[in-house]
């Protein structure tokens, strides 16, 4: 396994490896890893030659400074796990190397209101962030394939805007979301959750998975109050819960649409936690 802390390295090896005719998968992260990575990892081992993995803690898609200052890293740890997960290539840059001083990368592109509802509601500027340093990473990394996780269901439905629009052939594949034992969705905030907070997320799952059960029979905004009322009872604060159409986003009328989603945020305590459901495809 090779680490490439700056660009030159990096897209050295990957000119090299392409020329000997390898595909190229790329697994973008900010490290504190957890198995829901690993599973991304899986699916690129998978299907390409090479599998690059980015561990970058991007500081332009955190709107709150305390929550960029607190984000897990854990270097050391990782490079670890994706050694022996059979990984070929760590990419570990430095913030002058994402963004270097003199070099234009904002990414000028209308997201059609995408990036301004539901998280984007709560984190006013995050997905801009997003979609800024996933080009920049596709630019420096130019892979075949590009995997993202489901959870965060927002994020790869901006990203595949992005790639269709700025006509990138990179092809996006969605991994299913991992869970804990307990159904709670795997991510890097579960570690500062506190033992009670971690049984009492359990509700946002059982609300997704209520509403899964439930859509066809009863009227969605009657799911919606009972899910936030159970989300309150167990003490989390909820931001959203909806049942949403998952090209566009909006909330669903009808139960006859297709590609439905439940998407879900809520604060446990401290710890802001988002998670969804696929109703329908
Ligand atoms: O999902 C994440 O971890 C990040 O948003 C990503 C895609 C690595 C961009 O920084």
């Amino acid at each position: 396994m090779q680490v490439f802390v700056k660009e030159k390295g990096l897209k050295q090896r990957i000119s090299y490896l392409k020329s000997k005719g390898k595909s190229i998968g790329f697994v973008p992260t900010m490290g504190a890893l957890h198995d829901g990575h690993m599973q991304l990892i899986k699916a690129s081992k998978q299907k390409c030659d090479i599998t690059v993995c980015s561990i970058f803690v991007n500081p332009t898609q955190f709107n709150n400074k305390e929550d960029l200052v607190k984000y897990p890293r854990t270097f050391e740890r990782d490079k670890e796990l994706l050694k022996n997960e059979g990984v070929d290539i760590i990419f570990h840059p430095t913030a002058e190397v994402v963004y270097p001083k003199g070099l234009d990368l904002s990414v000028d592109m209308d997201l059609e209101g995408l990036d301004t509802i539901w998280e984007g509601e709560f984190r006013p500027g995050h997905f801009k962030g997003v979609v800024q340093v996933v080009k920049r990473l596709l630019d420096l990394v130019e892979p075949g394939y590009l995997f993202m996780g489901q959870k965060d269901f927002q994020q790869f439905t901006i990203i595949s805007m992005m790639l269709r629009k700025l006509k990138i052939s990179t092809e996006l594949i969605v991994v299913p979301i991992h869970r804990e034992k307990s159904g709670l969705a795997m991510s890097s905030r579960n570690v500062r959750l506190t033992k009670e907070f971690k049984t009492k997320s359990l509700v946002l799952s059982r609300m997704l998975k209520y509403a899964k059960d439930n859509y066809r029979f009863d009227k969605i905004s009657e799911i919606r109050k009972y899910a936030l009322g159970k989300i309150e009872e167990e003490g989390l604060k909820p931001e959203y819960f909806a049942i949403v159409n998952g090209y566009d986003l909006h909330e669903v009328k009808s139960s006859d649409e297709n590609y439905i989603i439940a998407i879900v945020a809520a604060w446990a305590g401290e710890i802001r936690l988002i998670d969804n459901i696929i109703i329908s495809k």
